[in-house]
């Protein structure tokens, strides 16, 4: 046998290397597509991506083939905000965005100051997210540090490339979700220091959102961010209107809910903002200059009658956007899912979202927009070995719908729109396979 951990999959390979625009046809040079292709995997990494007809003959004997012809590989999935908290919620009727919080979010937060049932959620959440195909996400943990600890230590024995933080909250809450403002910020140095770097784990400074937060604690957040450049920092914005009333009352001196975190300095290329459904383009405008990112989710704004993301406005003015799933306000943790509802909101706002644009967005789209795609987003050598195994004639109803197809683009159509778990045949990470679906008939 070859002696290192190396082996081939030969299978039809999709990879984007620049955004593919908003036509039928992607721009040039913009997608990397293979129909027999040969995915070498090493140590951990992508050694070689070449057709396997020109690849074939430099493998050295005994070299591992993995024949997958018939299906197609895809970067892994990223889900740029989510909340594993918040699995066990999911699907909870008939509130909107300030109610919601109160009667399911808060109480189940409350559970996660215990290390065992976090770390079962955990694992309960990673699985889960390896079914669907998505290997790496951000992800906002409770404000207990053991829910953090749990997290990353699940991921890591995992071996996935995961941002997290612990939630910052210090009003506005239960009394045993608040941090007292300045132990808040010290759980969060200790958290930094125990998990940012080890790995390919990465800290994401986590204020909930501007209601839960004194200006006190804002700030203090942003001296972290400003003492680390390389931490990340996730927080929504802009959501729901009667959180934007709120905002207003609570800081009268700021000019828009946005300018609330500009200026505590929160405003930068490695922060994420979930939402931004209720944004004008100035507001739109100063988010692009900074080179921050919008999350999308838009399978959480329909279900909590958030609103109607306009993606084409946040382009005009080159904004960022990721695509994300929200759970547990969000219906699915699918990126296929997260695909189909964008797509659907995109109808309603006469902005149809092509598939070329959406499975760029999941893999290099996202990675980018979180300055991960030196690692990940990718079929590239040197890339990182997480993608996903991608199977278009999973289901019988699939299969007569992308026999039909003329064309890769009409194929991934089908896929983003009748797609699910039983899509995703295997998903590896860290170059290894870490989910294989078994058909259950
Ligand atoms: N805004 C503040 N907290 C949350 C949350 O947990 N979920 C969503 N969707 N919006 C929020
Ligand atoms: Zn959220």
């Amino acid at each position: 046998m070859y002696p290192t951990d190396s082996r081939v999959l030969r299978a039809e390979l999709l990879s984007f290397d620049a955004d593919p625009g908003e036509g039928d046809t992607p721009a040039e040079g913009s997608v990397r597509h293979i129909k027999d292709g040969a995915l070498w995997v090493e140590n951990g990494r992508i050694r070689a991506v070449d057709h396997f007809e020109r690849l074939a003959p430099t493998f050295p004997a005994g070299l591992e083939v993995i024949d997958h012809r018939g299906k197609l590989i895809m970067p892994g999935f990223i889900d740029s905000h989510v909340h594993y908290v918040q699995l066990e919620i999911m699907a909870s009727f008939g509130r909107q965005l300030l109610d919601w919080l109160n009667e399911y979010t808060f109480p189940e937060e409350c559970r996660f100051a215990n290390h065992e049932h976090a770390e079962a959620i955990s694992h309960a959440f990673l699985d889960e997210m390896l079914k669907v195909g998505t290997t790496t996400a951000q992800v906002f943990c409770s404000s207990h540090p053991v829910s953090v600890d749990a997290f990353f230590s699940a991921s890591r024995r995992r071996d996935l490339r995961m941002l997290a933080g612990k939630v910052l909250m210090d009003r506005h809450a239960p009394k045993v979700l608040t941090d007292d403002t300045q132990g808040g910020i010290r759980d969060t140095e200790r958290l930094i220091a125990d998990w940012h770097g080890k790995g390919r784990l990465g800290y994401s400074l986590t204020p909930r959102f501007a209601p839960t937060s004194s200006r006190a604690q804002l700030d203090a957040t942003g001296g972290l961010m400003r003492n680390d450049p390389s931490l990340w920092l996730q927080t929504h914005l802009a959501e729901n209107t009667g959180e934007l009333d709120w905002v207003a009352e609570l800081f009268p001196e700021s000019r828009d809910y946005l300018a609330v975190y500009e200026q505590s300095g929160l405003v930068g290329p490695r922060s994420t903002f979930a939402h931004g459904v209720h944004l004008d383009q100035q507001m739109r405008g100063r988010l692009a200059e900074r080179g921050a990112n919008l999350a999308f989710c838009p399978s959480s704004n329909l279900f909590l009658g958030s609103g109607l993301f306009d993606r084409l406005a946040a382009r005009e003015v080159g904004l960022n956007i990721t695509y994300a799933s929200d759970v547990g306000a969000g219906t699915d943790l699918s990126g296929l899912a997260t695909l189909k509802a964008a797509y659907q909101v995109g109808q309603l706002r006469s902005q149809p979202l092509t598939a070329w644009q959406g499975f760029h967005g999941l893999t290099l789209g996202n990675a980018r927009a979180l300055s991960l795609d030196d690692q990940i987003g990718r079929l590239a050598p040197g890339m990182e070995a997480d993608f996903v195994v991608l199977d278009p004639a999973a289901t019988p109803l699939l299969a007569r719908r992308t026999a039909r197809s003329h064309s890769l683009s009409e194929t991934l159509f089908a896929v983003m729109l009748l797609g699910d778990d039983r899509t995703v045949a295997e998903t590896w990470a860290g170059g290894h396979r870490q989910h294989v679906r078994h058909a259950h008939g």
